[in-house]
């Protein structure tokens, strides 16, 4: 591949490359990128690395390739809500939205069709890794792993089967720890039988299991208990629950849970707190549970639409990043209005200047480095690819490009055939080229970029989706 590619560094940086050159192999990890190569050194360069009669994809003007996007939270079960109850705040938008959603997966065929068009419309809207939440139903769920697996040639997700026995109508609650346990481990052994049959070509199994108790609300101890014993034997399953999202949904769990010294002790009091652990919203943490998290290195979902959505607040993620808690971004779809992480980078910068804008100290020279300020846009693209990877454990492998890791990316069209009238293009390679502008094209495309924008999506080096799949 020949051309212009957005690489995320760190919090605070990211390479603009304007003509890049990269070889990804057959096993769809990337072999090597050259960073910069000029055109008239390209058959030179192809030659220096052994290729020889290659097919080089050489972008158009306008176009340009990110790293995919990582969603850190999503309800796989709750497309079919998006765009409802937006007058509700958590508790009763669960009872009247959510639970009757999510019960009809007990029909497989509702649950066959939704899951299909959810996993289409998350990969073309640019998630190329997903950690979803499916419901409390084990066959259901193993359809939405199987939609997902595709015989590994489709999405990289996290797959979970949510843990729930107490505080939902009885139509929606498991009936016994016994059968929450049971269902839970069937679906892990399920989801890693399945990597071990498919001849995919990665080392790494596309669709993992991940442990969900939904929050701590609707678990009793005993089946925190149980879950805790499961995580204990099995260290390198990930988990994933809610936290601290709503004021009421906090006080509730403190008189659920009278011993903990606060909604995330909780967690760690049954050994779920750990570094494979993802923590969507944390709106409203304390002092105490912020420390407990950085020490326990669990990883926090930034959830900034559903937050505005369902009233619950604005997260302080300046003082989480300061504290060097990882960050990623979650759509949580349907208390977020949109399966985007586009969207939700841009919800997430709003979410920043409303804090930097209440921030009392703003002249305070002080300051730390991000808690009270706006995130930039460097910040941004971070939290949306590589702070995902490292929420998920999987920095190493995505969320960046680099030679060994995996050829997870966009191809983005910022062109006018790309039909996106929010978008004001540049066309001419005069207009384009140069680092200046292509820095540009990068806050263009967060800011104003959607599906109709992102032209090829890769995953593992295949192409799995986008708007030139579609077409
Ligand atoms: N807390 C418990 N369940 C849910 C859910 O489905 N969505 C959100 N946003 N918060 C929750
Ligand atoms: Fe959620």
């Amino acid at each position: 591949y020949y051309g212009p590619v957005f690489n995320p560094e760190t919090l605070t940086s990211y390479k603009a490359l304007p003509s890049c050159l990269f070889s990804v192999g057959p096993s769809g990890n990337i072999d090597w990128i050259v960073d910069d190569v000029a055109e008239h050194m390209l058959q030179e360069t192809l030659a220096q690395k052994g290729c020889i009669d290659v097919n080089v994809t050489t972008l158009k003007t306008g176009e340009f390739f990110v790293p995919g996007f990582i969603d850190t939270h999503t309800h796989a079960s709750q497309f079919p809500n998006l765009g409802s109850g937006q007058q509700y705040e958590l508790p009763d938008w669960l009872n009247h939205v959510t639970f009757p959603t999510e019960s009809k997966f007990s029909d497989l065929d509702f649950a066959r069709r939704t899951y299909e068009s959810v996993v289409r419309r998350v990969i073309d809207g640019g998630t190329t890794t997903c950690c979803y939440y499916a419901t409390l139903h084990l066959e259901a769920t193993k359809i939405l792993v199987d939609i997902v697996q595709a015989n590994g040639k489709s999405q990289r997700a996290f797959v979970g089967k949510c843990n729930m026995n107490r505080e939902s109508p009885d139509y929606y609650r498991e009936c016994s720890v016994e059968a929450s346990v049971t269902d839970t481990k069937q679906l892990i052994t399920y989801i890693r039988s399945l990597h071990a049959a498919t001849n995919s070509n990665s080392s790494y199994p596309l669709v993992q299991p991940i442990l969900t108790p939904r929050f701590a609300i609707s678990c009793t101890p005993e089946l925190l208990t149980s879950l805790g014993e499961l995580a204990v034997q099995d260290p390198a399953l990930h988990i994933q629950t809610h936290i601290s999202e709503n004021k009421s949904e906090i006080a509730y769990t403190k008189t659920l849970f009278p011993q903990a010294p606060h909604y995330a002790g909780v967690y760690d009091s049954f050994g779920l707190l750990r570094s494979n652990t993802v923590l969507a919203h944390a709106v409203h943490l304390e002092a105490p549970e912020i420390e407990l998290i950085a020490q326990r290195g669990a990883g926090i979902s930034h959830c900034p639409t559903s937050n505005f959505n369902l009233s619950s607040g604005v997260a302080p993620i300046g003082v989480y990043l300061d504290r060097g808690i990882k960050v990623g971004l979650g759509t949580d779809v349907s208390g977020g209005f949109s399966p985007s992480i586009l969207n939700c980078v841009q919800n997430a910068s709003i979410a920043s200047k409303i804090v930097a804008m209440q921030c009392q100290h703003k002249n305070n020279v002080e300051k730390p480095q991000f808690a009270g300020r706006q995130l930039s846009v460097a910040t941004l693209f971070y939290l949306a690819t590589l702070g995902g990877a490292q929420v998920c454990d999987m920095d190493k492998q995505v969320g960046s490009f680099a030679p060994g890791k995996s050829f997870d990316a966009l191809l983005v069209n910022l062109r006018n055939d790309a039909g996106n009238p929010g978008i004001w293009s540049l066309e001419s390679d005069a207009d384009v080229r140069g680092t200046g502008v292509l820095d540009g094209l990068l806050e263009r495309f967060l800011f104003c970029g959607d599906d109709r924008n992102i032209s090829r999506v890769y995953v593992q080096g295949r192409f799995v989706g986008g708007k030139s799949f579609r077409a």
